[in-house]
């Protein structure tokens, strides 16, 4: 079986912790039992470039007990799990491409290996392999029915595509349903982007001033949890609308060029690039740390502030000390990228559990329904959100009242108000 991860004597610890991540996914797994019996993706081949994690592998598991003919490789050359990927090599037979750290050629080689058994359907996470699929491998085309993607900016990228006309297949936007983006955006990358700052450089957060970025989803759940250990959080923007939530939810706002005299601590969670600039950097004070969330590490000018410092080194693992030509020390954390799945494991299980729910209902959704789709971007069908809310809420032990018949009728009538 091909597969291309860095050391398959990892395979038993991968083990252990896929398990471990799937007793915190029960909607995920009731999904699999049934796709066990139904087989509703029987030969369907599947190309997954998705961050190589417990969450991931569990997710491939229920596409391969669909009866699919899937293989992985990562959507973001730090977030792989090598543990993990040895797991899927050795325990579960998949056909896996990825390795922590590797360069971009090789992150590159791997979305082309994993594209080499000509898929009929995609599953991506920023749409870098649907992106090559677009331009290097467009003899694979042909095969290629429908897809699904994860994340807000890969949604971003392939509506233009389709805006453009040269989107060739259509995709359901995963990260649109509501159990997905007001859950993992929120609560996983709130939690788990504090977990890697604190993970990389053990820094306390109470009473120190943290800027973040953006105030969406992922913005919302930082900046929450920020504030709940303790600091000081400061909040950036550029959408008048997120702004006054911000100060409503009782957090100062600043333009980023007053809060870069303030920051102990700055995020990026925009999806934006170079929110963080020269500029930015040439005010910032000295022991500043810089991390970003956001899909792509272009959030900060990496460059900028390489230009601007003499020397660097590695101080700790996922930590860079620049040392700025005025006398400064700034600190970047994991290369500007994805700092919770750099740096830490990405979201929990608990959350990541509703999102693979929408990603695997959604490639059963595209298999029985591509026919009839046009070369779009599609929501999630709003029956298999709402069932995902309600198996969610069924394995958490939480019920909730019912619409009576006369709530349902005062509801639905026009006349009714007085
Ligand atoms: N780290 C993770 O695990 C993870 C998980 C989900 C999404 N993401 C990524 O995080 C990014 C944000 O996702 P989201 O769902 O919160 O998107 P969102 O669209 O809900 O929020 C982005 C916010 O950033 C603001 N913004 C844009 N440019 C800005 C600038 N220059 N300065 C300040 N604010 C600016 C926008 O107005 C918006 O409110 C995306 O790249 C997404 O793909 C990462």
């Amino acid at each position: 079986m091909e597969h291309d991860v860095k050391d398959l004597s990892l395979a038993d610890k991968g083990e252990l912790r896929i398990e471990w991540a799937r007793q915190n996914m029960p909607v995920l797994m009731a999904i699999k039992q049934r796709f066990e019996k139904e087989k509703p993706l029987q030969g369907v081949r599947i190309a997954a470039c998705l961050h190589v994690t417990t969450e991931t592998a569990n997710l491939m598991l229920v596409l391969q007990a669909g009866g699919a003919d899937a293989r992985l490789c990562a959507s973001n050359p730090l977030s792989t799990q090598d543990d993990v990927a040895a797991a899927l090599v050795k325990k579960y037979n998949m056909p896996t491409f990825a390795i922590k750290g590797e360069d971009n050629d090789t992150y590159y080689k791997h979305i082309i290996s994993c594209l080499s058994h000509a898929p009929h359907m995609t599953m991506d996470d920023g749409a870098d392999l649907v992106s090559v699929l677009h331009s290097k491998r467009t003899d694979l085309l042909k095969d290629v029915f429908g897809g699904t993607e994860e994340t807000t900016t890969g949604i971003i990228r392939l509506r233009s595509m389709a805006a453009e006309g040269v989107l060739k297949y259509p995709i359901v936007a995963v990260n649109d349903a509501n159990t997905k983006h007001m859950f993992d955006n929120r609560y996983g990358t709130g939690q788990s982007t504090i977990d890697g700052i604190i993970r990389a450089t053990n820094v306390l957060l109470a009473g120190q001033y943290v800027v973040v970025a953006g105030y969406g989803w992922c913005g919302k759940g930082v900046a929450q949890r920020a504030k709940g250990l303790g600091a000081h959080v400061i909040v950036t923007e550029v959408d008048p609308l997120k702004a006054i939530e911000a100060v409503m939810d009782g957090f100062e706002v600043k333009t980023m060029d007053d809060a870069a005299k303030i920051g102990n601590v700055f995020v990026t969670v925009t999806g934006n690039k170079n929110v963080l600039a020269k500029h930015h950097f040439a005010s910032m004070k000295s022991g500043a740390i810089v991390c970003n969330s956001g899909h792509f590490n272009v959030e900060i000018d990496i460059p900028a502030l390489e230009a601007m410092s003499g020397k660097r080194r590695m101080i700790r693992d996922f930590v860079e000390e620049f040392n700025t030509n005025d006398g400064r020390k700034i600190y970047l954390l994991a290369d500007g990228r994805l700092v919770n799945l750099s740096a830490a494991e990405g979201h929990p299980a608990m959350v990541m559990d509703m999102s693979f729910a929408n990603q695997a209902l959604s490639a059963e959704y595209m298999k029985q329904n591509h026919k009839t789709l046009k070369k779009q971007v599609y929501v999630v069908p709003e029956n298999i959100d709402k069932e995902i809310a309600r198996l969610k809420l069924e394995t958490m032990g939480v019920h909730i009242d019912k619409l009576t018949a006369e709530q349902e009728k005062y509801l639905a009538s026009w006349q009714e108000g007085t």
